[in-house]
């Protein structure tokens, strides 16, 4: 069983509340560190505390969401040890995991369709990263924060 922390701003409110149901439809725990409405609020305290729940093991991965994806993401990677990507497509949802070890991934509720996004939040969650070649780099990635 998997904890997953999600987290938007008011952009990405109503597309949060959506994938919430949806993970916990697929039975996973789901730490919400909110925003929990639509009035306007800061991306980057969403992003941050979402990664600092993941650091601080109180989620194994986290989805967020904003306008475009972008700010949110952005936020989130500032925290050491978060490796955060837009899933903006199936295959990068995959290889976000795959590659580069992702234990986050955002979504732009501005530029993305739900029913997109939460297929590829399944796509992200069932990924496995694939060490060998990457497990360098990603070490590397490591050694910059
Ligand atoms: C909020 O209007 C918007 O700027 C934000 O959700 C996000 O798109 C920023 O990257």
């Amino acid at each position: 069983m998997k904890n997953i922390v999600v987290g938007s701003d008011h952009a990405g409110f109503e597309y949060k509340e959506a994938i919430k149901k949806h993970l916990v439809k697929l039975g996973y725990q789901v730490v919400d560190v909110g925003t929990f409405s639509t009035e306007s609020v800061g991306y980057p305290s969403y992003g941050h505390e979402a990664g600092k729940k993941i650091i601080a093991k109180a989620a194994d991965l986290g989805v967020l969401v904003c306008g475009t994806g972008e700010g949110i993401m952005i936020a989130a990677n500032k925290v050491a040890g978060i490796r955060c990507g837009i899933g903006y497509d199936d295959a990068v949802a995959s290889l976000i995991v795959q590659h580069n070890n992702a234990n986050m991934i955002s979504f732009g509720s501005r530029t993305m369709d739900l029913k997109d996004v939460l297929r590829r939040v399944e796509i992200f969650l069932s990924a496995t990263f694939l060490g060998e070649r990457h497990a360098k780099r990603v070490a590397d990635i490591e050694k910059i924060c």
